[in-house]
């Protein structure tokens, strides 16, 4: 039998303290034992991305992290994400230029492009496929979803034209 462990970390600002077994994974325990249903569950081995969410600031794989790895740790999700207004230019570009159908893949290419926004201000739209080549969207064809990303990065710099209206 598993011996079970106490987990301390904090999600999205609140400290939180759970027992866990250590085989349980860090979505599971988000979705299942905190309710944060937003992180969704797609293949379980870490290729679609549905499970992306941030760790001390890395985004993650919640599929391939098991929760015990985040002892003392600080996990954001597409909630807090949210809520904290971090999320809302990529919420607000996404709307506007349609980039999500059925959303199953939403929170984390929100995630994964919130990553790319933060971290490369400069990326072009090569980049942000690049970015994103690990989160699969079965709806969308992704054009929308690169064009939303490139509004953001394009408003963050102050303005300017996206590379696709220079075409
Ligand atoms: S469910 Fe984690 S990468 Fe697909
Ligand atoms: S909008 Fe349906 S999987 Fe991306």
């Amino acid at each position: 039998m598993e011996h079970a462990n106490t987990l301390s970390l904090t999600v999205n600002g609140t400290k939180v303290s759970r027992t866990v077994q250590p085989r349980t994974h860090l979505i599971d325990f988000l979705r299942d034992e905190l309710g944060l249903t937003g992180s969704h569950i797609g293949c379980e081995h870490g290729v679609c991305g549905a499970c992306t969410v941030r760790v001390d600031g890395t985004i993650v794989r919640g599929c391939l992290t098991l929760a015990v790895q985040c002892e003392g740790k600080a996990v954001d999700t597409v909630e807090g994400l949210s809520d904290s207004g971090e999320l809302a230019q990529l919420q607000q570009a996404f709307h506007e230029r349609n980039a999500l159908q059925c959303g199953y893949c939403t929170p984390g290419m929100l995630v994964a492009a919130l990553d790319l926004v933060k971290s490369e201000p400069d990326a072009t739209r090569e980049r942000i496929r690049e970015h994103l080549s690990g989160n699969y969207c079965r709806c969308t064809g992704y054009q929308a979803i690169v064009d939303a990303i490139e509004t953001v990065l394009v408003l963050r710099r102050g303005g300017g034209k996206t590379q696709r209206a220079q075409k």
